[in-house]
C-alpha cells in the first residue's frame, strides 16, 4: 500500500539525534510521519495477576493512555496494548493459599484489571492474558526455534534460588554476607535446567546501547544498564521443573519443565500483535514499551533485546521508563502494605480528576510522592476553581446576556490580543512538551491559560458592560463572551488526552460534538458563534469532607 505522507504542525515526530540529558524526550513540532503503513504501537507492562490494582498500575496505564490518545489526536493510527501476567510461582502460591485453581485466581484478576482500565477510561485496543492460546503458541514457537538453533541448552546447575523473585542469585547479590530481605528465603539447589545463551550477546548489547542512546528514555537510565553489563552476564535459566512449579507454559521440547515467567511474559508484546502472521508488520517494532524503573534491568533492557536479537526479530524503538509513586518516601507496593486504591479516588472524584492529578504531579522518569492533601489541593484549585468555575461562569453569562447563544466577537483590543497571543504560545509549547514527554509542564501551561481566561473575564467584566447602554460596550460584552467561550473550547480540546470525559462534556455543553484532531481543533476560530449552549453543570463538585 502506498504510504500517505503527512506533515502536521502538532505532531510528536522524533529525531533520534537530538536527545539531551535533561530528561526530555527528543521531539519536533514539524516532523514528518508516515501514515497508512505502520501503526503507532505502544504497550504497558503486564501486571501480576496475584495482586489488586494499585496506584502504580493505574498511573502506568494513564501515562500510556495519554500518549496513545495524544497520538490519535495527531492523526496517527494507534495500537495500544495492556494485559495481565498470569503464570509463575507467585500466582501458584496465591491460588494455593486460597484453595482455588490458579486460573480461577487469574480470571478474578482479569476482571479487576479490566475494570480498572474501564473505570479510568483507558483506550487500550487489546488486553492480553498470558494464559491465552495466542500467547502460549508464540512462546512455544520461540523456545523451539531457539532450542533448534542451539541457543537454548540443558545443563546441571547449582545455585542460590529465591522463590520470592523466582530467580537464581549470584553470591555478589549478598550484602555483608547476608541475602537482602527483598529475596525472601534463599536456598541452595542443584537442578538440571535449560539455559538461554544470554552471555553470547553481551558485547552486541553493549554496542547496541552505545549506538542507540535514545533506546531508553530518560537517557540517564541507560547508564544503569551499562553498569549492569560491566560484569559478565550469566546465561538465563528459562525452565522450572514441574515438580517445583507447574503453573506455566510447558517447554515444547521437554514437558517436565515450564517456562520461566519473565521469558513467557515479555513475549506478550509480540504475541498480541500476531507474531508469525502478516499483520505483525502493521505494529512491530513497538514504538514504546512503557515500564516502571524496577523492571528495566535486567528484564526489559537485557533479556528482551537479546531474546529478540537471537530470534531474528527487530528490537522495539524505545523503552519509556517511569518512576515510582511513593507514599511517605517508600515505594507503594503490595508487600509494604502502603498502597493507595485508585478505585477509591476514581469513585469519589471521577476518572478525569485522577488522570489529571497523576499526570500533573509526575515528571515522567522521576519518582513522586502521593498524598491525599496534594490530591485535594489540585482538585480544588485547578479543577474546581480554575477550570470548573470558568466553564460555569462562561455558560451562565452567555445564558443571561445573550439568550444562550454564543455571540460573535466583533472587536479586538488589548485584552483580546493578549489572550490570543498566550493561546498561540501555549499551543506551540504544548506540542513540544507532548513530544518530549513533559506532560506535567504541558498541563501547567494549559492551566496558566485557563487562569488567564479567568483574568480576562475580570478585566472585561461583562456584568458591568451589561449595564451600559452604549453600543460599543455591547460589542465589548459580546466579544468578551465569545472570547471566553473560545478559550474554554481550546483549553478542553488541548486537555483531551488527559481528561477525555471532561473534554467531551464541555464540548457538548458548548453545542459541539467531539474533539477529533488537534490540527483543526486547536485553531482559534469562530466555530462557536451562533451556537446554543446548555445551562452550566458542576464539573468538579466540592468534596464533602477532607478525606
Ligand atoms: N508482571 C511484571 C511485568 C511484566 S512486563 C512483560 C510486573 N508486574 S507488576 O504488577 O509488579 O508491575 C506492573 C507495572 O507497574 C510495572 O511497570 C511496575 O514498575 C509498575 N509499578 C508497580 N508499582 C509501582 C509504583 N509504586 N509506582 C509506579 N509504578 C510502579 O512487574
Amino acid at each position: 500500500m502506498a504510504a500517505i505522507r503527512l506533515i502536521i504542525s502538532f505532531t510528536a515526530g522524533r529525531n533520534f539525534s537530538q536527545n539531551d540529558d535533561c530528561g526530555r524526550f527528543p521531539g519536533g513540532t514539524d516532523a514528518e510521519f508516515t501514515m497508512g503503513m505502520k501503526k503507532f504501537y505502544i504497550t504497558t507492562a503486564i501486571d501480576y495477576a496475584n495482586g489488586k490494582p494499585h496506584l502504580g498500575h493505574a498511573y502506568e496505564k494513564v501515562l500510556t493512555d495519554v500518549i496513545a490518545r495524544s497520538r490519535r489526536m495527531m492523526g496517527e493510527d494507534v495500537h495500544f496494548l495492556t494485559g495481565l501476567d498470569e503464570h509463575g510461582q507467585k500466582v501458584q502460591q496465591a491460588a494455593e493459599k486460597r484453595g482455588i485453581e490458579p486460573i480461577g485466581l487469574c480470571d478474578e484478576a482479569a476482571v479487576d484489571f479490566r475494570g480498572l482500565c474501564r473505570d479510568l477510561e483507558i483506550s487500550n485496543d487489546d488486553f492480553i492474558r498470558t494464559t491465552e492460546e495466542r500467547h502460549k503458541n508464540v512462546v512455544r514457537g520461540i523456545l523451539q526455534k531457539l532450542h533448534d538453533e542451539g541457543r537454548i541448552y540443558r545443563a546441571e546447575y547449582t545455585g542460590y534460588y529465591s522463590a520470592r523473585i523466582e530467580q537464581f542469585l549470584r553470591e555478589r547479590d549478598m550484602v555483608d554476607g547476608e541475602w537482602p530481605a527483598e529475596y525472601g528465603e534463599v536456598v541452595e539447589i542443584t537442578e538440571s535446567n535449560y539455559f538461554f545463551k544470554l552471555s553470547q550477546y553481551q558485547e552486541w548489547l553493549i554496542g547496541f546501547l552505545n549506538d542507540h542512546p535514545d533506546f531508553i528514555f530518560p537517557r540517564f537510565r541507560r547508564n544503569q544498564v551499562l553498569e549492569f553489563l560491566r560484569e559478565p552476564l550469566n546465561d538465563l535459566c528459562v525452565s522450572r521443573p514441574v515438580e517445583r512449579l507447574s503453573w506455566g507454559i510447558p517447554l515444547p521440547f521437554d514437558e517436565n519443565y515450564v517456562t520461566y515467567v519473565w521469558f513467557d511474559a515479555l513475549v506478550n508484546y509480540i504475541s498480541a500483535v500476531g507474531y508469525g502472521e502478516e499483520r505483525f508488520e502493521d505494529c512491530w517494532p513497538a514504538d514504546f514499551h512503557v515500564i516502571g524503573k524496577d523492571i528495566l534491568v535486567p528484564p526489559h533492557s537485557v533479556y528482551w533485546p537479546i531474546m529478540l536479537k537471537a530470534a531474528g526479530i527487530p528490537l522495539p524503538k524505545s523503552l519509556l521508563v517511569h518512576g515510582w509513586w511513593l507514599k511517605s518516601g517508600r515505594k507503594m507496593a503490595k508487600s509494604t502494605g502502603n498502597v493507595v486504591d485508585p478505585l477509591d479516588l476514581i469513585g469519589q472524584f471521577g476518572p478525569d480528576a485522577f488522570r489529571y492529578f497523576v499526570t500533573r504531579e509526575m515528571n515522567v522518569g522521576q519518582d513522586s510522592n502521593f498524598s491525599i492533601e496534594l490530591f485535594l489541593s489540585r482538585y480544588n484549585s485547578d479543577l474546581a476553581n480554575d477550570l470548573g468555575n470558568l466553564v460555569s461562569r462562561t455558560l451562565n453569562m452567555i445564558g443571561r446576556y445573550c439568550d444562550g447563544s454564543v455571540p460573535a466577537a466583533s472587536i479586538e483590543e488589548e485584552p483580546e490580543k493578549e489572550l490570543r497571543a498566550l493561546w498561540e504560545a501555549t499551543k506551540r509549547s504544548s506540542a513540544e512538551l507532548y513530544a518530549e514527554m513533559q506532560f506535567h509542564t504541558a498541563l501547567e501551561k494549559t492551566f496558566t491559560f485557563v487562569r488567564a481566561i479567568n483574568r480576562y473575564a475580570e478585566i472585561r467584566a461583562p456584568w458591568k458592560l451589561s449595564k451600559s447602554g452604549e453600543a460599543e460596550d455591547r460589542k465589548r460584552l459580546e466579544t468578551a463572551l465569545a472570547t471566553m467561550a473560545e478559550g474554554v473550547r481550546l483549553s478542553v480540546a488541548l486537555l483531551k488526552p488527559v481528561m477525555p470525559g471532561t473534554a467531551q462534556r464541555v464540548y457538548a455543553l458548548l453545542g459541539l460534538e467531539e474533539v477529533r484532531e488537534w490540527e483543526k481543533d486547536l485553531a482559534w476560530s469562530p466555530v462557536l458563534s451562533g451556537r446554543n449552549v446548555s445551562a452550566p453543570e458542576i464539573l468538579f463538585p466540592r468534596p464533602k469532607s477532607a478525606e
